[in-house]
């Protein structure tokens, strides 16, 4: 061992204890007669002290060390007169009597510290020395303790943890999919999983009861903070259950997640239908942190010559507590909000609930006092809250309203980090309609099973069916989702013709399943759960790049490694692709 200690474990009790420690150098201070040598591993950072008048020798070989240089050293613990409390091993320094260089290095392109100079394309070009810097490693620590701790639930809970495959087939549902070509079946293609939907229903047809993965899945996507091409899923099924033993036991595993993880004690999994999700929220992952509701306001703004309410077949509002004696600039910020063509309102109606029992609205024109009172009533507003208003198809609307609503407990400060707040949301529409191309889709995937209530509709108006599939939100996220699977070949028959595919073509794609359907498959459900977004929940993070040792940029590009890349000439005639490369390729 070229180490007898950490950086990150000596502490006063050590003092005149000989070590040996190794690490990276962080930084070094000369101050004449004494030269200082921060040194770092991945469990702290531990001051070395090279003395000129006992050691001359020694540090005069400590200046010449450059940042990032890899060292040994032997020496002894003893107490720093000049304390850092901020660190653990802030009261101590080792006196060294033996320096070994085992490695030098590069000047880095970045300083390797908790602020850098680096930007993030330099950073994720130098992942391996991101990854030095304490903040990134400790994502990746959380990350790691989350996965440990998964495990234990679920083997303890009686999962067992089943590999599946990663080059499956390419199916026509749900996003589009990463294809790998064979060489050994020209002009075939094998496709990276989506998820391992299928194999987990067949691992319950097969008996396995409980399974669980932490598995990569594959997406080819546009990215976002919260999406990654690859990403990963801890990945859930069991058999013999219906809904509320599924959201029971995964309550289980978050609340053992939060306790092992966080130290946070987790009080209720409140659920909401996906209807009143919309109707409260204007959105199916609402934030529970914070309250400001939607009132709907239509009928009580109709009539009275404002043609932008009274065309819209939605007026729907929130109650922006406190926020009464908000300046023209601040609401013009709001409005600009609103009007980004993201958001897409096409303007915003304010109502200033003012301190004296008067209301001052950007529509004083159209309406009475009694009126603005009478909306300011319904909304549940108070002296010293303004009502903010949006108006228009209620889809759009409410969606627009839903980014307004969260923009809003951000400026607020109502969306803390540290407080948690799970629901979970169920219900969901089953089936969803596309205009562009005339029909449905699943809205989760074609597996799921439709409440059982809701069947008959299926035949009359699909678009009302609702299905037994839920999502695990918390603060706004969507963490996990799953469903109760249909077990039955001819339901499952019936939903792939609904979604409009031929017999054949249901069987050509998913006759393995429905076959299987047909040997004694046990009513089953399951869900997954973004594996990477609950890191970055934990970590008190929005992007999920960090909490990935080697993530992809916005582009889809690893930029350390370079992919994706051309490949040779030679490669594509042995795989069968009819590209032609030009010379200068290779
Ligand atoms: P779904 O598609 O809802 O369900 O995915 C489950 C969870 O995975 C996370 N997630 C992602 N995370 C990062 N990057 C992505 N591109 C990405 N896409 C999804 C989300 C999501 O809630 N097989 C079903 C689950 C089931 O029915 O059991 C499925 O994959 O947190």
């Amino acid at each position: 061992m070229l180490r007898s200690h950490t950086c990150g474990e000596l502490h006063l009790g050590h003092v005149g204890t000989p070590v040996h420690l190794s690490g990276w150098v962080q930084r070094s201070r000369d101050l004449g007669g004494m030269t200082f040598v921060d040194l770092r591993d991945r469990y702290g950072i531990t001051q070395l002290v090279f003395n000129m008048d006992t050691r001359p020798d020694l540090c005069a070989q400590a200046r010449r060390l450059g940042r990032e240089f890899v060292i040994s050293v032997r020496g002894s613990v003893a107490e720093r007169s000049n304390k850092n409390l901020r660190i653990p091993t802030g009261e101590i320094e080792i006196l060294v009597e033996e320096l070994q260089v085992l490695n030098a290095s590069k000047v880095p392109p970045f300083t390797i510290e908790d602020e850098t100079d680096g930007g993030d394309d330099l950073r994720m070009k130098y992942r391996y020395l991101d990854l030095r810097r304490a903040l990134v490693r400790n994502n990746l620590m959380l990350r790691h303790r989350m996965a440990i701790a998964t495990r234990n639930y679920l083997n303890q809970e009686g999962f067992i943890e089943v590999e599946t495959p990663v080059l499956i087939k390419s199916t026509p549902e749900g996003a589009r999919d990463f294809v790998v070509p064979s060489r050994m079946n020209p002009g075939e293609f094998y496709a990276l999983p989506q998820s391992p939907q299928t194999f987990k229903q067949l691992l319950m047809v097969s008996g396995f009861d409980k399974y669980f993965q932490i598995v990569k899945c594959f997406r080819d996507e546009d990215l976002r903070a919260d999406r990654q091409p690859e990403f990963t899923q801890i990945d859930c099924e069991m058999a013999f259950v219906d809904q509320d033993d599924i959201l029971s036991t995964f309550e289980g595993l978050a609340r053992h997640l939060f306790r092992q993880v966080k130290g946070v004690e987790i009080g209720d999994f409140p659920r909401m239908t996906y209807a009143e999700a919309m109707r409260r929220f204007g959105s199916d992952k609402p934030d529970l942190r914070f309250g400001m509701e939607f009132t709907e306001l239509t009928p009580l703004t109709r009539g009275k010559d404002f043609k932008v309410f009274d065309e819209a077949a939605l007026v729907v509002g929130i109650c922006a507590p406190g926020c009464a004696e908000y300046t023209r600039k601040q609401l013009d910020e709001l409005t600009d909000f609103v009007r980004r063509p993201q958001i897409g309102a096409k303007g915003l109606v304010y109502v200033r609930c003012q301190a004296d029992d008067t209301f001052k609205s950007s529509v004083d024109k159209f309406y009475t006092e009694e009126d603005l009172r009478n909306w300011a009533a319904t909304s549940g507003a108070r002296a010293g809250d303004l009502l903010l208003i949006l108006a228009g198809e209620p889809n759009p609307t409410r969606k627009a309203l839903n980014e307004l609503r969260l923009e809003m407990g951000n400026r607020l400060g109502l969306r803390d980090r540290e407080s948690f707040a799970p629901l979970w949301v169920i219900d969901f529409p089953l089936l969803e309609w596309d205009e562009d191309t005339r029909r449905f889709y699943a809205m989760h995937h074609p597996f799921t099973s439709p409440r059982r209530e809701d069947i008959p509709l299926l035949d009359t108006d699909p678009a009302q069916v609702r299905a037994n599939a839920y999502d695990l939100v918390i603060n706004g996220v969507e963490i996990g989702g799953g469903s109760i699977r249909i077990h039955d070949r001819d339901l499952q028959k019936r939903m792939f013709s609904i979604l409009g595919f031929t017999d054949e073509d249901a069987q050509a794609q998913f006759g393995f399943l429905m076959n299987a359907f047909e040997y004694g498959a046990p009513p089953h459900g399951g869900v997954a759960f973004g594996f990477d977004r609950w890191c970055a929940l934990f970590g008190g993070a929005d992007s999920i790049r960090d909490f990935i040792a080697f993530p992809k940029n916005n582009a889809g590009r690893d930029v350390m490694i370079d992919s994706p890349a051309p490949i040779s000439q030679e490669q594509l005639d042995e795989l069968s692709i009819g590209i032609r490369r030009s010379s200068s390729n290779g």
